[in-house]
């Protein structure tokens, strides 16, 4: 195998959200946010399993810090959560919330790590969902208003923002396909968050420019790009589909573009206001991509955007997700060659803001985690970025999900996306092989060890 080689100054990373590690739930004055409700929803999440304590982190961050130190890490990125800042969604700041993530910052950069804050990874305050949520126009308003508090309070301390994190789950997890909080299933209703999910996006950055800050800022997309699952026209016109309503109704007008020719075609009620295409299409500094898997598609007439997702032959993580380290590359090819130009800049940088995988890892009797497929998975991708980069891909980082197993959303506690284990009885942190592996990586050595 060719070494795995990256750029000396390349950035390498962890990541987390709020909801799924920090716990404390109902501490230092946090709001409760729709995962809260959601999570107590029947049915909604595995065996109503929920937040409240998560991996601890909000107590734990000094040890986390620490362990991130040991395995050469040099950026964290975690979100900040919007109820523990502005508790009922408007108006009234919390304090402890703010002093929370200065210390967690604070800590970060002692150890000589770098602070890649989210301002938007899911939890938004429930009194706002009581208003609607990201269907109704004004949550734009409640985003600037909390965004502000982040850029005056934590504007010091943070190296690089990202506004939102994959905005096609906001708005289809959670007002489409129901799966996710709210839990809505309503077609309209999805396109109507996704526009305001961008318009917040746009603000964000909007408002950032005002405040003299100079470090970069940036959205996270989670493109879904699928190769069509034949040559027939139909089915390539499946995978085209699925790029402009899954990806392109997202980025392009955040890059300027406007929405996408077959989103308009499709008559799909987007409800854009005059100016509002201007807000959203704000200059950035990078573009965070989350990448776990590709699927082949194929024209389908009775499914909602008229496309759905074939068997595959790769094999599979956790998850029962296909690995698919091709696909990987195909999309970094595919994004470095639809920005460029944007904003008139020859290319927009790209970050690895996610990729990892989930499998059933467990502590051996010799006290180790011998989690040789991720490993492997981890390699297959690492490759994919390194290929992407020689080819011409603007690729700066790379950020591994997860730092932790954590709480994986409707699938609970059951699915572990961690380079180190987390005991969910005694929140025991195990370094897993992976996370040596990753130390071994970002020393230059990786697979040559
Ligand atoms: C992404 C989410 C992240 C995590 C991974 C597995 O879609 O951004 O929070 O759940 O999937």
């Amino acid at each position: 195998m060719e070494k795995l080689s990256f750029p000396a100054d390349f950035l390498w990373g962890t990541a987390t959200a709020s909801y799924q590690v920090e716990g404390a739930a109902y501490e230092d004055g946090r709001g409760e946010c729709i995962w809260d409700v959601f999570s107590r929803k029947p049915g909604a999440v595995y065996a109503g399993e929920n937040g409240n304590v998560a991996c601890d982190q909000y107590h734990r961050y000094i040890e986390d810090a620490a362990l991130m130190a040991e395995l050469g890490f040099k950026s964290y990125r975690f979100s900040i959560a919007w109820p523990r800042i502005i508790p009922e969604g408007r108006s009234k700041v919390n304090p402890e919330g703010i002093a929370y993530y200065r210390r967690l910052c604070e800590e970060l950069h002692k150890k000589g790590i770098h602070t890649c804050a989210t301002l938007y990874h899911w939890d938004l305050p429930q009194p706002l969902e009581d208003e609607g949520g990201w269907t109704n126009r004004s949550v734009v308003e409640a985003f600037e208003e909390y965004v502000k508090v982040c850029y005056r309070e934590l504007g010091d301390l943070v190296d690089m923002w990202i506004t939102i994190n994959e905005p096609v789950c906001v708005a289809y997890l959670g007002y489409l396909y129901g799966v996710h909080a709210p839990g809505h299933r309503d077609l309209d209703k999805a396109l109507a968050a996704a526009h305001h999910v961008n318009m917040a996006h746009g603000t964000a950055v909007r408002e950032y420019r005002k405040t003299g800050l100079k470090a970069p800022i940036g959205i996270t997309w989670n493109p879904t790009t699928p190769r069509p699952a034949t040559k027939k026209e139909e089915d390539k016109k499946a995978a085209d589909l699925a790029r402009a309503f899954h990806t392109e109704i997202f980025m392009f007008p955040c890059l300027g573009k406007g929405y996408p020719e077959l989103v308009k075609a499709s008559g799909a009620k987007v409800p854009v206001k005059d100016g509002d295409l201007e807000l959203i299409a704000q200059p950035i500094e990078f573009i965070g991509v989350n990448f776990y898997s590709e699927s082949p598609a194929a024209a389908d007439e009775s499914a909602v955007f008229k496309y759905t997702m074939k068997p595959f032959w790769n094999d599979t993580t956790g998850m029962g997700w296909p690995i698919t380290p091709g696909g990987f590359e195909r999309q970094l090819l595919w994004i470095a060659e639809i920005s460029k130009g944007a904003f008139g800049k020859s290319e927009i940088p790209i970050y690895i803001t996610e990729n990892g995988c989930a499998y059933d890892d467990v502590v051996t009797a010799d006290g180790r985690v011998h989690d040789k497929e991720r490993i492997q998975y981890l390699q297959q991708h690492l490759a994919a970025c390194a290929e992407s980069i020689k080819k011409g891909v603007p690729l700066k980082g790379y950020y591994v999900w997860s730092l932790l197993d954590n709480f994986e959303w409707s699938f609970g506690y059951t699915k572990r996306f961690g380079i180190i284990h987390v005991d969910f009885k005694t929140l025991k942190r195990t370094l897993k092989d992976s996370a040596y592996f990753l130390r071994d990586t970002i020393a230059g050595f990786g697979e040559w060890a």
